[in-house]
């Protein structure tokens, strides 16, 4: 009461202050203030104006080097390589790039951000982790992927930072890419969905937001040199359509490029990627800035379309003004270039509301994480309903294997997040942490479970010795098997085994206890040679700072598991397009991971066909003939679901159909709707084109109506280098799963 009755006060001071202020101004024309308090001598500063309009208007009053400073970065803090005379202003993060402080417009303080703030170690400051980017797609939920991107939001102005480089979307095309946690698995829609709602929330924030890498830079082995080499129409229909329905829902300030070449010519410089597509098709009005070291030219990349290199200057700095005098880069171009950054910015609102260091809110983000946790658990298998654990009739659990004592594994790289009191299962003699260290989070499993269980024996074994870990296996009512799988940036996986020995521990611990669940902490998919042998298998990929507690909370079931793979796992690498990942040659090694502009990066022939074109994941089994190990879309429930009455209209380009919960709990089914474009579009497999989480009461049964975007329902025709909605019959298929569709109808598009 007292703080409510003291508000008015505050506001009638703060009035006649800003009153007082109104007539000194009045009276001096130079500092006349508009009306939301913007100086008239800068009327890029009314924030009524939209953003186009400032971003013009104060362009005008910009000088050549005021604009070169917009288009690249400083240095980039932690980097012994990437120093520059203003690297340490940088707030400890990925970049800065220079504002025009008598204009008011703002430094950029960029922050690597996937899935929470990097660098939080480094700089003695505190970030929530996120379940990785890869299990919250698993949600299918754009309102989990808005709390996602907002919390980040506001942990980066907490920390100093008003732009991210979060916002991955890379499809799945390489399950062995060591960034497969940072993505959003192997469909358009899905991802793009994802990624859009994941963005929009998190520059509502008033951060500069960011998708990466554009583009196709779908594998870490040789990612400075590749050539990916892949058609037109199967870039637009995949890899390039997750990016376009993510600006289009996120509108997010700027999109980064990424490291590979594109058909022969570098990400960022390549015009049909960033010109033609980008800024050209999809009316893209942000900036362009370099993935780190991704510059590889000056005038080559400014005509393509780059805006911004980063973190250095090498190419858009002195080399890029010397360009201009000497009439090689045209003052239209460097206008083109800075009126987007600056458009960025005031999009994002970091003009108006500059950054404000402050707290983290340490405890509102544990909770966020674990919710979306809750809603990133796949549940793979459970035979005999060994899930929930029974507490009434289990009274010994065995723990076994992945540190399940202490911690959980996260994925690593620029991406890494940096677990509070550091690594959990630090290695002895290791002190600062590298950006490849296995990072353990301290939540420990067994303290999670053990607190939701608290009158049964909940005892650990390592695993090391397998007798010793099959001894009390047998012992014990339940064994658990903690598996896991590290995987970074700057590397691929050489298989999707479980690495250090781990399948043979699960087969052991199998044979000593059939009532054995195996719970998978990954960032990609794993093949499972034991599936058969264990009661129960669940995916909690990299679980982020409350993963345990989200985990004890699906194994006790007070939390029932809703969500689904957003990737096929495979039986076998031998599945995959390509089997192997062709190694780089003796003269390339060392060239493809690190970012570094030597000879043998422009020089290398090193190269990958993505002769599956079109065919990615889920729809590469299908064409194939394939059995997957784990569809795309699966996932299992406490409840089970059935379907039916599928209808469509035409007309309007809907499809409904009805699901109910046929068991005895609550639960959320994922209804995925598919669809087959007609036969002269020579795709003959399903595409994903909607779906609806349904919540359900058991015995309750629901109406589900989605309208398919046409878009969606497209193709892109290269002759005519465009899309096209063709003719003809559609069908349509409703059910659970990629591979289980039990509802079919067709639309007729004229
Ligand atoms: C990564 C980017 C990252 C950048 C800055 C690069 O190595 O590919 O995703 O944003 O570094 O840390």
């Amino acid at each position: 009461m007292l703080i409510g009755k003291r508000k008015p006060c505050r506001r009638l001071a703060a009035g006649i202050f800003a009153g007082a202020m109104g007539l000194l101004i009045a009276a001096s024309p130079a500092m006349a203030q508009g009306t939301d308090g913007h100086r008239m001598d800068r009327p890029w500063m009314d924030s009524s104006l939209p953003p186009e309009q400032r971003a013009e208007l104060v362009l005008k009053q910009m000088t050549l080097d005021e604009k070169i400073a917009l288009l690249h970065g400083n240095g980039m803090a932690h980097a012994g390589n990437w120093q520059m005379p203003l690297t340490s202003q940088s707030n400890g993060g990925a970049g800065m790039v220079q504002g025009v402080e008598r204009l008011g417009i703002p430094r950029l303080y960029l922050s690597d951000a996937a899935y929470g703030v990097r660098s939080s170690g480094e700089n003695g400051r505190y970030s929530t982790a996120l379940p990785s980017n890869l299990g919250a797609a698993s949600s299918w939920d754009p309102q989990s992927a808005c709390e996602y991107g907002a919390l980040i939001g506001r942990e980066l102005r907490a920390q100093g930072y008003n732009m991210t480089l979060g916002g991955g979307v890379n499809l799945t095309r390489e399950p062995r890419n060591g960034r497969t946690f940072e993505y959003l698995g192997e469909d358009p829609l899905l991802a793009g969905t994802l990624v859009g709602n994941l963005m929009k929330c998190e520059q509502a924030q008033h951060v500069v937001g960011d998708i990466k890498h554009y583009a196709v830079n779908d594998q870490e082995t040789g990612r400075n040199i590749v050539n990916v080499v892949v058609s037109k129409r199967a870039m637009q229909e995949t890899d390039l359509l997750a990016f376009h329905i993510g600006i289009e829902i996120g509108n997010p300030a700027a999109v980064m490029c990424s490291y590979n070449r594109v058909n022969g010519d570098y990400a960022c410089e390549n015009s049909y990627t960033l010109t033609d597509v980008l800024k050209k098709e999809w009316s893209f009005k942000g900036f362009v800035l370099s993935d780190w070291g991704g510059t590889h030219s000056t005038e080559k990349a400014s005509a393509a379309g780059l805006d911004q290199e980063q973190p250095m200057a090498d190419y858009f700095g002195p080399k890029l003004k010397e360009a201009v005098e000497a009439g090689k880069v045209p003052m239209s171009e460097i206008d083109d270039h800075a009126r987007r950054v600056l458009y960025g910015e005031f999009l994002s609102g970091v003009v108006d509301d500059p950054v404000q260091k402050g707290v983290v809110d340490a405890e509102g983000g544990l909770a966020i994480a674990q919710h979306i946790e809750e809603k990133s658990i796949v549940l793979l298998k459970n035979d005999e309903a060994i899930l929930p654990l029974n507490a009434a009739r289990i009274h010994s659990i065995a723990l076994i294997g992945g540190h399940a004592d202490v911690g959980m594994i996260s994925g690593g790289g620029s991406a890494q997040v940096d677990p509070p009191g550091g690594n959990a299962i630090m290695p002895p003699g290791k002190g600062a942490t590298h950006w490849q260290d296995h990072i353990w989070f301290p939540t420990s499993p067994l303290k999670a479970l053990q607190a939701k269980l608290p009158n049964a024996k909940v005892e650990f074994n390592c695993g090391e010795d397998k007798a010793a870990a099959a001894a009390l296996a047998k012992n014990s009512d339940v064994a658990i098997v903690f598996a896991y799988q590290w995987t970074s940036e700057g590397m691929d996986l050489p298989s999707l085994s479980l690495p250090d020995n781990q399948d043979a521990l699960i087969e052991q611990v199998a044979a000593a206890n059939p009532h054995t669940i195996v719970v998978l902490e990954t960032g990609t998919a794993v093949t499972m040679p034991w599936l058969d042998k264990v009661g129960g298998v669940v995916e909690v990929w990299y679980a982020g700072s409350s993963g345990h507690k989200a985990l004890a909370n699906v194994l006790t079931g007070e939390v029932n598991p809703t969500a689904k793979l957003a990737m096929t796992f495979p039986r076998s690498e031998a599945d995959l397009p390509r089997p192997v990942i062709e190694q780089l040659s003796a003269e390339d090694k060392g060239q493809g991971s690190g970012a570094v502009n030597g000879r043998t990066h422009t020089e290398s022939k090193y190269a990958v066909q993505y002769d599956e074109g079109v065919k990615v994941g889920y729809k590469w089994y299908e064409a194939e003939h394939k059995q997957p190990l784990f569809p795309f879309g699966f996932g299992l429930s406490y409840t089970t679901y059935a379907y039916s009455g599928l209808k469509t209209d035409s007309a309007q380009k809907t499809v409904s159909f009805a699901v109910r919960n046929t068991g005895k709990r609550s639960g959320t089914e994922i209804a995925q709707i598919y669809a087959t474009i007609p036969d002269a579009a020579g795709e003959p497999f399903k595409r994903l084109v909607g779906w609806q989480r349904v919540e359900l009461a058991p015995g309750e049964s629901k109406t589900v109506t989605v309208t398919v975007d046409p878009q969606i329902l497209s193709v892109f025709n290269e002759q005519k280098n465009g899309w096209e909605l063709l003719p003809g019959t559609y069908k349509v298929f409703a059910g659970p799963s990629s591979s289980e569709t039990p509802l079919n109808g067709s639309l007729q598009i004229q």
